[in-house]
């Protein structure tokens, strides 16, 4: 039994996410969402909130499950036995802000990173992009699952 993590802010999930973690089901028997909290981020939506809209998001595909946790990674991943945390990669950008976490994870404990190229038709969707189309006054329903929108200018 292979369990992968895919930690991140999921402030809010968006359609790149689902993408990833769809992906990431395919390669591994379990797959959890971990909804974590970054120190360098202050997120526009509650926990619970985030946990409900990724849950709802990612229901569908039966493998994975969605979880909260507020502490190191690292011993998120050894208490619900994953061997891999799993991230979703854009572009380079990506991978230079990815880097140093996937080193730091796997100095700390040996855990291995795994990284996956998003669809690139999803290139441009980022948690961050959304929230600033959506405080200006923008359409995100594009870019991110059912109910989100929603979620989104009731915390706005
Ligand atoms: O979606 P994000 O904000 O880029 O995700 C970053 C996240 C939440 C995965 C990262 O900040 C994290 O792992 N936080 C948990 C605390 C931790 O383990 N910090 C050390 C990371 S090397």
């Amino acid at each position: 039994m292979t369990t992968a993590v895919l930690p991140g802010s999921f402030d809010p999930v968006t359609l790149g996410h689902v993408d990833i973690a769809t992906r990431a089901a395919n390669l591994f028997d379990q797959v959890i969402v971990a909804v974590a909290h970054n120190s360098a981020k202050t997120p526009l939506l509650s926990l619970a909130a985030r946990v409900s809209l990724a849950s709802d998001a990612l229901a569908h595909v039966p493998n994975v499950t969605v979880s909260a946790t507020d502490g190191l990674l690292v011993a998120f991943c050894k208490e619900r036995g994953a061997t891999a945390i799993v991230k979703g990669l854009r572009g380079g950008a990506d991978y230079d802000y990815e880097r140093p976490m996937a080193l730091m994870n796997r100095s700390l404990t040996g855990i291995e990173t795994v990284f996956i190229t998003g669809d690139a038709a999803l290139a441009h969707v980022a948690s961050s992009l959304v929230r600033d189309v959506a405080r200006h006054g923008g359409d995100i329903s594009a870019y991110v699952p059912a109910g989100v929108p929603d979620a989104v200018a009731a915390a706005l």
